[in-house]
């Protein structure tokens, strides 16, 4: 009968990456490592895999989802020790597909082919195989002079001879589990390194009557990379990066540099979007149609753009929602906000979202004009069609109401918005005088002094050496006979003419 199980071998120190963080937690795209193979083992239909902690189990165990059954390896003593920790956990009857956590290149349709041929053939176990230029460090497959595989031989194991064998143990295997746990239960721990090697298992099967070894090939050798050093890990980003990218250009999404472009799994990018080189995407960001991205912004996870937004460059965004037609076109960042459609966000626009202890939202209501150099100290709304000023400072709570506009540090209101204006006017609002202001401008000259009051204070202080006009005007003032302006205005009159 095909009944499938799953074991997850996740145990292992990973000594080799030199690192705090356990091995299967070392992020490829935006994801663990260890997500890889759960997805692998979701996609042959198993809902409840096996996962086999032992080094950082601590750490792990809260990463991965609560349905995924967790058996614990006291001590890393070998991929074949480990899957004997889940025996318990395993039900006795059928097959069970083994998968190594450090194996994420591996494509769903390879999987699919290795377990398809196991139960087509019957096999008892069935391996799956690559041939590499360069076999170094795997486990590499020995077969009789019938073609027939009688073992895999460690790379601590090898004589000369099986040293070059390029048909290299990719690791997934899938295994009858009444025969794995007897070749388990009867194999002995390797000389050179005392572990319990799973590969050992396939010589003894082999020895056995009336037992069968199967073996498929990866569909492309690249997938049959295992990640024990960093140099593997940046290896493996790079190809899986570049599938990502692939998949983004087969829906439709210009990406004008996949060398310097980076999107995380778990992107969404709508069709006729443009990423503009040096960008970098994180998982969970939705992008909708016809936007564009960059050059050199960052979208940060929480981010979901609506259609047609301009994202320039060096902008960074978290956590904010983007209505759209929203332009933020220039050297700007916002956290935990909220951006409606139509709005423009100036050059320079900080969100200052975070006081410390807590992070706060900023809202931009709907075509709002945000002026360059505005910081927003969240929590803080603008309103519909607001205008911020140039350089404004707008504290937290102070909110922009509608068609409102503020300028200045602290940003204040001005008493009436600016009449309609265009763009690129409305980002001097802080300049430019409302009406109101023209109005008090006349009166504020009507109470400022006049040219011939001023002369005359000046001259009476003393400050300049008066005119013989002006002395005469001063001196008939005083006496009483005309008013000063009159007689200033006279005066000047005359010196002029
Ligand atoms: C293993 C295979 C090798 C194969 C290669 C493919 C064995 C003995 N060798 O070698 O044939 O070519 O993978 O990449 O299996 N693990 C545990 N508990 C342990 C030891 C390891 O759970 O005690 C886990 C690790 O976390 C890892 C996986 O098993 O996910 C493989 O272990 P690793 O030490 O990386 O094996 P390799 O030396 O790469
Ligand atoms: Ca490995």
């Amino acid at each position: 009968m095909r009944t499938l199980q799953a074991i997850i071998l996740a145990a292992g120190e990973g000594t080799r990456m030199k690192s705090g963080l356990p091995k299967v937690l070392h992020p490829i795209c935006g994801r663990p490592m260890i997500a890889y193979a759960l997805d692998l083992a979701a996609s042959a239909g198993i809902k409840q895999p096996i996962v086999v902690l032992g080094h950082g189990a601590e750490e792990v165990k809260p990463k991965l989802p609560t349905e995924i059954k967790v058996v614990i390896q006291k001590k890393q003593l070998g991929t074949g020790d480990a899957v004997l920790a889940a025996k318990k956990a395993l039900g006795p009857h059928g097959s069970v597909l083994i998968l190594y956590a450090d194996t994420p290149l591996l494509r769903r349709t390879t999987v699919q082919k290795l377990i398809e041929t196991h139960f087509k053939t019957t096999a008892t176990c069935t391996l799956l195989t690559a041939h590499l230029a360069d076999p170094s460090g795997y486990g590499r497959v020995t077969r009789n002079e019938t073609g027939q595989i009688n073992g895999i031989v460690e790379e601590t194991e090898v004589n000369a001879a099986q040293r070059a064998i390029r048909e290299i143990n990719v690791g997934p295997l899938v295994c009858q589990i009444p025969a794995l746990l007897e070749a388990l239960a009867t194999v002995q721990p390797s000389a050179s390194k005392h572990e319990l090697y799973l590969t050992h298992v396939v010589s003894h099967l082999a020895r056995q009557e009336g037992t069968k070894i199967q073996a498929t090939r990866v569909e492309e050798v690249p997938e049959a990379l295992g990640i024990n050093s960093r140099s593997e890990l940046a290896r493996a980003t790079g190809v899986i990066r570049q599938r990502i990218i692939d998949l983004h250009l087969h829906n439709g999404v210009t990406i004008e540099d996949p060398r310097t472009t980076v999107i995380d799994h778990g992107v969404t990018i709508g069709a006729d979007t443009v990423i503009h080189p040096s960008t970098m995407i994180e998982t969970g960001v939705s992008i909708g149609r016809r936007c564009s991205i960059g050059p050199f912004a960052r979208l940060r996870s929480g981010v979901s753009l609506a259609d047609e937004v301009r994202v320039g460059n060096f902008v960074e965004l978290v956590r904010t929602k983007i209505g759209p037609r929203v332009r933020i076109n220039h050297v700007t960042y916002l956290g935990d906000t909220v951006v409606e459609e139509g709005a423009n966000i100036g050059a320079g626009t900080m969100t200052a979202n975070y006081d410390g202890k807590e992070k706060h939202q900023t809202h931009i209501g709907k075509g709002a004009f945000v002026g360059c150099d505005t910081i927003l100290i969240a929590p803080v709304k603008v309103g519909a069609e607001a205008v911020t000023g140039a350089g404004s400072v707008v504290p937290r709570t102070h909110d922009v109401p509608a068609k409102g506009v503020v300028v200045g540090v602290p940003a204040r209101a001005l008493d009436h918005r600016v009449s309609r204006i265009d763009g690129a006017a409305r980002a001097d609002a802080s300049i430019k005088r409302s009406p109101t202001d023209t109005r008090s401008r006349v009166k504020a000259r009507r109470s400022t002094p006049s040219n011939a009051q001023t002369a005359h204070a000046r001259a009476t202080r003393g400050q300049v050496k008066k005119s013989p006009a002006a002395h005469r005007a001063t001196s008939r003032a005083s006496r009483g006979r005309q008013p000063v302006r009159r007689a200033l205005a006279k005066s000047k009159r005359r010196t002029t003419r």
